[in-house]
């Protein structure tokens, strides 16, 4: 796959991750997270993280993301963004990087500010379907 994608595209993924970030609820931490992501159709889904009292129920802004578009029948991811509301890039984090994988496949990029970078390369030797010999699409 091409490391590459439109300009503008990314540029609104980049605008949609940070409108997000805006509605993140984040009472405890105060660190509002967006995240915004194409499909291969070009639709455009966007998620914010939602924290709890409970603070290990926390979800982060692409585990919403993949929510919305799975509940919206979205399917796969092409390009994923994740952004504070400043604007500032977030790199995702490990249980994030693990459900991108699951919905957006080996080759889906992920924009680290500087870069896109297929999640395979953030998260190399994944345990996916394969190892229960189950091929999702
Ligand atoms: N957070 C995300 O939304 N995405 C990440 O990839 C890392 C962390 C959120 C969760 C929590 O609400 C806040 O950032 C601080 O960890």
């Amino acid at each position: 796959m091409e490391l590459t994608t439109s300009a503008e595209l990314l540029d609104s993924l980049r605008a949609v991750s940070v409108d997000t970030a805006r509605n993140a609820y984040v009472p405890y931490s105060g660190f509002l997270v967006g995240a915004a992501a194409s499909t291969p159709g070009g639709d455009i889904y966007r998620g914010c993280n939602i924290e709890n009292a409970s603070f290990g129920m926390t979800l982060c802004a692409e585990a919403s993301l993949i929510g919305s578009l799975v509940a919206h029948g979205g399917k796969g991811i092409e390009v994923i963004c994740c952004r504070t509301a400043d604007g500032t890039f977030l790199a995702p984090c490990g249980r994030c990087r693990q459900m991108i994988m699951e919905i957006g496949g080996p080759d889906c990029l992920v924009d680290l500010g500087n870069e896109l970078v297929p999640i395979r390369t953030l998260l190399p030797h994944a345990f996916t379907g394969r190892d229960m010999n189950v091929e999702t699409s």
